[in-house]
This record gives structure tokens, C-alpha cells and sequence, in this order.
């Protein structure tokens, strides 16, 4: 997969980047300084174009997804994040997410497959990948979710479903809400942050 490696300074945490619809893997670089300095950054651009908008997945409509693609293209990108830990020497085991919108929503389907894919996620503006299957034991995965109450693309009640599924899976949720719609309000990277510190 397309993407970009900065190695950190000697810590052991690897950030790795997903960008909404549309964007690349430049995008939230500036995050990941903000959030920690030190960290590895493997950000990752989507492998499907949507008329020339890069995706991590097909989508049917708007909010509406194509299963088998996001089920596919799931385990193609933990796959590259198993080779990109191989060849770039980063600890597997101790990688976050930080995902914004569809990039949020690989992150949380990387949750929803795979036991040991993240150690943890922020999740910026989500939706629930998928619906009705069992999720992995989730026990010591930490998720924050950062939503707007009036968020026109992914409503308050995905947020809140996906804080319940992710839960009964034993993962430790934090949600925090802005009264806004789907934008990524500095405020929001300010909690995060803050979130990040105390893991
Ligand atoms: C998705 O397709 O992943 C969501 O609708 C959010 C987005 O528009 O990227």
C-alpha cells in the first residue's frame, strides 16, 4: 500500500494514519506530530478510488458498504501493517490508529476482525463497519470515539452503537461529543491528545 514511515525517536508506539474520503496519506501527519513527537508514523493511503477519491473500501451509497470489499480490504491492510512492522522493525504489538471518517471506519473494522491488528484507536467520526458478526475478545484495547451531534454522515447513533458493540467485546471506550457536524474540530484533536497521554 501506498503510505510514508517516519521513525520515531526510540519510542516503542507506531501511529499509524488513515484519512477520510478523498484524502491521502499526507492528510494527518500534522495529528500525529500533535500527538506525539517521538512515536513511529505509518501513515497509509486508501487502495480504492471512488471517481478519483482515494478509499479504504468500496461503498454502495453514501454510508452504505460494500461487506465483502471492507472485508477484503481489511485484511489486506493488516497484512501490510504485518510486512510494514517486518521491514521497518516497529513493534507489532504496540500500534494506534488514528482515523478520520472512512479512515476511522478500516480502523474500527481492523477491531471488529482481527484480536491483536491495534493496540488501541482513535477514532474521529465513525460508523459501524459491519453489523452482526462476533467481535474479537477486545480485553486491554482502548478506543476513544470523537463524534458530532449533529454529524449529517455518520449520526450520533453509530457513535453510540459502536461505543456499546465495541464494549460487549471487553475494549475500554471514551467517547466524546462536539456539538457540530462531520468536520474535525481542533477541540476534538485537543481531547484526543489528552486521551493519548493517559494511555
Ligand atoms: C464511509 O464511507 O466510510 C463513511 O460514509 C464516511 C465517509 O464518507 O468517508
Amino acid at each position: 500500500m501506498k503510505h510514508i514511515y517516519n521513525k520515531g525517536n526510540g519510542s516503542s508506539r507506531t501511529l499509524l494514519l488513515l484519512h477520510g474520503t478523498g484524502g491521502s496519506e499526507h492528510d494527518l501527519l500534522p495529528l500525529a506530530e500533535h500527538i506525539d513527537q517521538d512515536a513511529n508514523v505509518l501513515s497509509v493511503r486508501g487502495n480504492v478510488s471512488e471517481n478519483g477519491m482515494n478509499r479504504f473500501f468500496r461503498r454502495l451509497a453514501e454510508g452504505v458498504f460494500d461487506e465483502e470489499d471492507l472485508v477484503f480490504r481489511t485484511k489486506e491492510l493488516n497484512e501490510f501493517l504485518d510486512q510494514a512492522a517486518a521491514d521497518y522493525g516497529f513493534d507489532r504489538d504496540n500500534v494506534i490508529a488514528i482515523g478520520y471518517s472512512n479512515g476511522a471506519n478500516i480502523a474500527g473494522s481492523l477491531l471488529f476482525h482481527y484480536q491483536n491488528a491495534l493496540k488501541a484507536a482513535i477514532l474521529h467520526h465513525p460508523m459501524v463497519p459491519r453489523r452482526g458478526i462476533e467481535l474479537p475478545d477486545l480485553s486491554g484495547k482502548a478506543v476513544l470515539i470523537t463524534a458530532g451531534s449533529n454529524d449529517p454522515i455518520c449520526s450520533p447513533k453509530e457513535s453510540t452503537d459502536l461505543q456499546t458493540l465495541l464494549q460487549q467485546a471487553n475494549a475500554d471506550v471514551e467517547i466524546h461529543w462536539e456539538n457540530r457536524g462531520h468536520q474535525l474540530t481542533p477541540s476534538e484533536v485537543e481531547v484526543a491528545s489528552q486521551w493519548y497521554q493517559r494511555l
